[in-house]
Parts: C-alpha cells; sequence; structure tokens
C-alpha cells in the first residue's frame, strides 16, 4: 500500500509568505516554520489557514500540479508520458466555466487544474460525480472529455445532486458548452440513483454532503459504489484536509488507505480543502 502526501515546494511557500506579509496579515518578520503548532502570526507553519489561501491560488499553479503528476509518475501510478494535458485547452475551459451560473465555490485555482490533469492523465470512460451541485466541479472533473477542444472522448459522464434546482443549473452550465452529449445530470439522493448508472466507473468523484452536515456521506457513498467500480478505478474525495469536515474524514481516509481496498491513495495536502485520489 502506498500512502503518499504531496505539498507545497518551499519556493511557492515563501512566495505565499510574500503575499501575507504585504497584506499585513502576518508580521512583516514572519517566517515559514514547518513545525510551527500554527496561529502564530511570527511563525508560520503549513496548516495556516492563510497560507493554504495563498497556496490554493498561487502563480505556481502549473509546476504545483505538474509536481503532482510526476509523483504519480516516479510510482508507478501513472504511465512515464501520462498527464500531459494541453495548457492551453485547459486554459479556455477554465475561461468558459467561469462563465457558469451557479453560487459559491470552495475549489481552489490549483484544485480546479488538478482534477482536470488527473482525469486527462486517466482518461476515463466513465465518470461520476456524486454532489455535482451546479456543475462547476463537473466542469474541471469531466474538462478534457468536453468542450469546443476534447482531449480524449468519453464514454459517459454522469453528475448525480439531491438538490433539483442545483441540477437544473448545471444541465443549463453545460449546455452552454459544445460536446457535452454525453453528460447526464441525475437529481437524487446518490445512495438510491446507482442503478440509473451504466457500466463499471472508471473514474468517482465524491463530493456529497449535506449543507448543514448532518450526514456523513462520504464512506457511506463509497461503499455503496465500491463493487461498481472498474477493477482499476480511480476515487476522488474533495475537502479531506478542510476544517468543517475533518471529522467525516476520521472514517473515510483509514477505509481508503487500507490496502485491502485500495493500492494506493494520495493526500493532495495543497489548499484549505484538500483532496484525495484513492487507486484500486
Ligand atoms: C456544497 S456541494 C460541494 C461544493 C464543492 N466543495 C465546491 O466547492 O463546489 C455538496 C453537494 O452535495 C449535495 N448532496 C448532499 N447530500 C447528497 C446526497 N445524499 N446525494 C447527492 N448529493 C447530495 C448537496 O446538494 C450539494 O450540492
Amino acid at each position: 500500500m502506498k500512502t503518499l502526501r504531496y505539498a507545497h515546494s518551499r519556493e511557492s511557500i515563501d512566495k505565499a509568505i510574500g503575499y501575507l506579509r504585504e497584506k499585513e496579515w502576518v508580521r512583516s518578520d514572519a517566517r515559514f516554520n514547518p513545525d510551527a503548532e500554527g496561529g502564530l502570526r511570527g511563525e508560520i507553519g503549513y496548516r495556516d489557514y492563510d497560507l493554504l489561501l495563498m497556496l490554493g491560488h498561487t502563480p505556481d499553479e502549473a509546476p504545483a500540479v505538474e509536481g503532482a503528476l510526476d509523483l504519480l509518475r516516479e510510482h508507478g501510478l501513472i504511465a512515464k508520458d501520462a498527464g500531459a494535458y494541453d495548457r492551453d485547452v485547459f486554459l479556455d475551459m477554465r475561461k468558459r466555466i467561469a462563465g457558469f451560473d451557479g453560487a459559491w465555490t470552495s475549489l481552489s485555482d490549483v484544485m480546479e487544474r488538478l482534477i482536470y490533469a488527473l482525469t486527462a492523465a486517466r482518461q476515463p470512460k466513465v465518470l461520476l460525480e456524486l454532489g455535482s451541485f451546479w456543475g462547476y466541479t463537473l466542469a474541471y472533473f469531466a474538462g478534457p472529455a468536453i468542450g469546443p477542444s476534447p482531449e480524449y472522448r468519453a464514454e459517459r459522464i454522469y453528475g448525480v445532486d439531491i438538490n433539483e434546482a442545483m441540477c437544473e443549473k448545471a444541465r443549463a452550465n453545460f449546455a452552454t458548452l459544445p460536446n457535452t452529449d454525453g453528460v447526464t445530470i441525475i437529481a437524487g439522493d446518490g445512495r438510491d440513483v446507482i442503478d440509473q448508472i451504466e457500466g463499471p466507473i472508471d473514474f468517482l468523484y465524491v463530493e456529497a454532503k449535506p449543507d448543514d452536515g448532518s450526514e456523513f456521506l462520504y464512506l457511506e457513498l463509497l461503499k455503496r459504489y465500491y463493487d461498481r467500480l472498474a477493477p482499476d478505478a480511480w476515487i476522488i474525495a474533495h475537502d479531506t484536509t478542510a476544517r468543517g469536515h475533518l471529522d467525516e474524514m476520521v472514517e473515510y481516509l483509514p477505509w481508503v488507505r487500507d490496502p485491502a481496498h485500495f493500492r494506493a491513495s494520495i493526500c493532495f495536502d495543497l489548499d484549505r480543502y484538500g483532496l484525495e485520489l484513492s487507486i484500486r
């Protein structure tokens, strides 16, 4: 079992601390201390909430994602030549997705690019996002297979959300993009719609959580879909290092890091929210 963690380079961290100094969010003599317990304005630990905000929107976004792909290559989790997504196609998609009508998102710039790059590297035929909201996260997840210049062809792309109004919005948003015939938005509880999903799922994206935090759905959903996953499926779960979701992760993370369930699991610790990729 490979349990890996990938974080920003020291150079990006120092740059982000420079912005915090400029904004006077930290003292002018503040320095990075990887061992700092956090919260101190003169010594900044990696879990510092403001540092993670800056790192999620770092100008080093592209090299950070390249480093993440390199880590997967080094560990034999993707082929040496996989993950060479087209930077210009990505930026064009970003412009188009920015035009989507919707509410807020917690997806940082780095995560947008990472999720897009992971799909480009894996090239899944069947993609499913549980908790697809107004389509923003799904558009990055499915990005390499949709839009004016798809990087590959997927067979089916599903988004599921319990909120019907958000599903309507997602459908309208996808209608603004070319090559989205394969996208199906299903309004329903992710636990109940499994029979509407056709074929082994190559790439599953878990985002479903009730607004009031009344239920922890990630592990329940993953267990429900586990037998429907392709033998070499990938799963991403967003918000795995996020404040407000840590209790949910107490069960989810050990389960995906158990070699009985996945052969590798990687924590992309790149912003306030985090993303865990688990590979079957
Ligand atoms: C708030 S979104 C996640 C947002 C995401 N982190 C982002 O940055 O855009 C979580 C979604 O999960 C959906 N959800 C909650 N319970 C669900 C369930 N049982 N099945 C499917 N979707 C569900 C909610 O309706 C909501 O749209």
